[in-house]
């Protein structure tokens, strides 16, 4: 059983963890209403008080168009928030493990999929604030974990929130009734919140360093929906409501997508973002939603 102390509890990622293993491990989970991370002191007496082996830090303003519209919050809570967590694992001595993004890339105008060692070029205050904190949390420890994610899904659940994703907003469609535009040139790796839950304190096992990491995926979002809507049962309802969006990203496709090689050399895999959402949909029992 390890000591475990958890930022963000609350979000989509950190809810579902800290139910995940509450009976496996100690957790002490934080998010805004206990520990405002941007409070320097106040995080370093809750994490010297705690004295946890291994720190996750989750916390962060993750919208991008709300960084975009409150760039000092945002470098507030995503550089200096994420400084002060790590200058309370450090004062403990716990491992870190920092998450990161693949919208470090946003604004890199050359195709993914991309390795760690590609110059990530962020267009967003979100990207740009977590590459920040990548390179002040380097300075501070050495037993740091920055993991690159790719973008997640997931269901509602009980008591924790969900963040916009391709399956829960293909299902929000399918439900509406609604013909909606779907880019077919956005290109992202997906990766289903519990494969990330499963693997994440394995990655405690393998050197320090920076990792992306997650399913990869080669299929743009219309088709991804294509594939959602044909996996919930639905496929007749395809031509109706999924529109493809042709012009949305016209000039240059959006293309944030990871390489995971070095995670995966390191043992650490996932399945291919289609088979994840498959999975995701039969665990959920969704599938046959078009039968009576
Ligand atoms: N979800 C993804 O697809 C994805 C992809 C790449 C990377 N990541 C990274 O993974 C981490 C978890 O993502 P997530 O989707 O679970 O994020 P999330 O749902 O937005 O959760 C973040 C949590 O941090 C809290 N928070 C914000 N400001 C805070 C502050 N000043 N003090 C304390 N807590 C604060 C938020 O509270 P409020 O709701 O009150 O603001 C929220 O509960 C984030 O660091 C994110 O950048 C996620």
């Amino acid at each position: 059983m390890a000591r475990i102390l958890i930022t963000g509890n609350k979000g989509f990622f950190g809810a579902r963890f800290q139910r995940h293993y509450s009976l496996q491990h100690q957790i002490l989970g934080i998010d805004r209403d206990e520990v405002d991370i941007v409070d320097r002191d106040a995080v370093l007496r809750t994490i010297e008080e705690y004295r946890p082996e291994i720190v996750i830090h989750g916390a962060a303003i993750t919208a991008t168009s709300f960084s975009d519209k409150h760039p000092e919050l945002t470098r507030q809570i995503n550089v200096d928030g994420a400084v002060h967590v790590a200058e309370g694992a450090m004062a403990v001595g716990a491992r870190l493990l920092f998450f990161s993004t693949e919208q470090v890339f946003n604004g890199n105008v050359e195709a993914g999929p991309y390795r760690e060692e590609h110059a990530a070029n962020p267009d967003t205050m979100y990207g740009r604030t977590k590459l920040e904190a990548e390179d002040r949390l380097r300075g501070i420890l050495s037993d740091l974990w920055i993991l690159r994610f790719t973008w997640m899904f997931g269901l509602p659940e009980y008591q924790a929130m969900v963040n916009p994703n391709v399956v829960w907003d293909a299902l929000r469609i399918a439900v509406s009734g609604k013909p909606a535009r779907i880019p077919v040139q956005e290109f992202r790796g997906l990766t289903w919140v519990y494969h990330m839950i499963d693997r994440i304190l394995g990655v405690l096992e393998i050197p320090p360093g920076t990792y992306h990491i997650g399913s990869e995926n080669e299929l743009g979002r219309y088709d991804i929906f294509r594939h959602i809507f044909r996996e919930l049962g639905i496929a007749s309802r395809i031509d109706d409501l999924l529109i493809p969006d042709h012009d949305k990203y016209r000039a240059k496709p959006r293309d944030v997508r990871l390489d995971t090689g070095k995670i995966g050399a390191a043992g650490i895999t996932f399945p291919p973002g289609t088979e994840a959402i498959s999975e995701c949909i039969r665990e959920f029992s969704m599938t046959g939603m078009g039968s009576p």
